[in-house]
């Protein structure tokens, strides 16, 4: 079958990316800035020079805790001056960093930002100081992380993602999650409530005692936002999956997801009102588990499965250059559906990304790539593997935190 006779050739109509980049105090980069066009970025250079921090801070102009999940105190500038006694522990907590971009979206060219501002929280007992990241859009601070969306978007693949399909259920639930906020912004809100009425109703419990009015309350929270979410993860699922279908790849292999949870199947079952129900059943039937540490069933149990179509295999039991290619056909139908739903392709964000492909792999990829029109930052440690981007990309090199054209 021919790859490029098959395929929905789904391409931005619009040209967008991030033009110019800033970075203060950003990770190892007191100053840094970037020039360039809506085309592939490849950032070069040894190891610890500053490659992924580059991304991370790209991945910080979307909402979320970026590409690493840090802590916004793990990402200001450490110096050697710090670790030593040349500053006090109070100026060290009150350093900040900060990102700023020029991106372009359609024929428009925006200002956004975002940075760590200090916060503080006020108890009857103390006073406590806190990061907090603030978002700027045009220069004006606006409320929600989430504004950041209508202006740019970004999916990546990291090598810490090399992991996703073995080991415990969490990061593939939260890998899924980031996938439906792309289309769904109120699905962040959605998943960050449930967390704090879980953890709300866990405490409430252990504590011993509770209010039953209030454990009550708890539950139908819970179970009418959990509905939600799981409903909102099978929407993504099947979009995915209708899409995967539409374009078969004979290069990449093709993936089937599938959801493994109690709520999500009981969505087949009967509709929606009665799985609130049946979910608050649960919860209340569940309530003697948190005592004896017993695991609790719901949708913070749900499993993402990825399969390998053809050979009908499970993610988790394929090679590692087979799962990074599973990672990849996943990242590329989500790129695709969000630049028809979105008009303009997201930007890729891909950390040593060819490092398990094949040549054949790797070179599909970049075409892919540029097929998508989506400006894609890859790192590497060499560019040699780049040349297919020769006459489109930006080549640049990081050494001593400064950033110049790759010779
Ligand atoms: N908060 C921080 N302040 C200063 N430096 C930091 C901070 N956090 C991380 N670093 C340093 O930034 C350097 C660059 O890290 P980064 O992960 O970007 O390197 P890289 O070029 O991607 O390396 P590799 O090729 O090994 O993946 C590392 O030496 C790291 O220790
Ligand atoms: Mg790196």
């Amino acid at each position: 079958m021919n790859n490029t006779a098959t395929e929905i050739q789904v391409q931005a109509t619009e040209k967008s990316g991030v033009l110019r980049l800033t970075l203060t105090d950003f990770r190892n980069y007191p100053f840094l800035r970037i020039n360039a066009h809506c085309a592939p970025v490849v950032i070069t250079g040894e190891n610890g020079s500053g490659k992924t921090n580059i991304l991370e801070a790209i991945s910080f102009l979307t909402p979320g805790r970026g590409l690493r999940g840090a802590r916004l105190a793990d990402i200001k500038r450490i110096t050697p001056a710090l670790i030593t006694d040349e500053y006090s522990p109070t100026e060290i907590a009150n350093l900040s960093w900060a990102v700023s971009a020029t991106v372009q979206k359609g024929g428009e060219e925006i200002e956004i930002g975002t940075a760590a501002e200090k916060s503080t929280r006020e108890t009857a007992e103390e006073s406590r100081s806190f990061d907090r990241r603030i978002v700027k859009i045009d220069g004006n601070k606006v409320s929600s992380q989430a504004e950041l969306g209508k202006y740019i978007s970004a999916n990546w693949i990291t090598p810490q993602m090399d992991r996703l399909f073995r080991g415990g259920s969490q990061p593939r639930r939260s890998f899924l999650d980031r996938l439906v906020y792309a289309f769904d912004l109120e699905h962040a809100r959605r998943t960050a409530n449930f967390e704090h009425w879980y953890k709300e109703w866990y405490q409430l419990l252990k504590a011993g005692n509770p209010d039953n009015n209030w454990l009550k309350s708890l539950e139908e929270n819970m179970a009418a936002t959990g509905v939600a979410i799981a409903a909102a993860r099978r929407e993504q699922i099947a979009k995915l999956n209708r899409f995967i279908e539409s374009e078969p790849d004979d290069i990449f292999p093709n993936v089937m997801l599938e959801l493994d949870g109690t709520i999500e199947q009981m969505l087949d079952k009967m509709p929606a009102v009665e799985v609130e129900d049946y979910y608050q059943n649960l919860l209340k039937k569940q309530r003697r588990n948190v005592l004896y540490n017993d695991s609790i069933d719901g949708i913070n149990r749900t499993d993402f499965k990825v399969y390998y179509k053809k050979k009908h295999m499970p993610a988790e039991l394929c090679s590692t250059g087979e799962q990074k290619s599973l990672l990849i056909s996943i990242i590329l139908a989500q790129s695709k559906c969000q630049t028809l739903h979105q008009g303009f392709a997201p930007v890729l964000l891909l950390d040593e990304v060819t490092a398990h492909l094949d040549d054949k792999k790797r070179d599909a990829l970049l075409e892919k790539i540029l097929v998508l029109k989506s400006q894609a930052w890859i790192t590497a440690t060499t560019p040699a593997p780049f040349t297919k981007l020769q006459d489109d990309a930006l080549f640049l090199t990081v050494r001593n935190n400064q950033i110049s054209p790759s010779k």
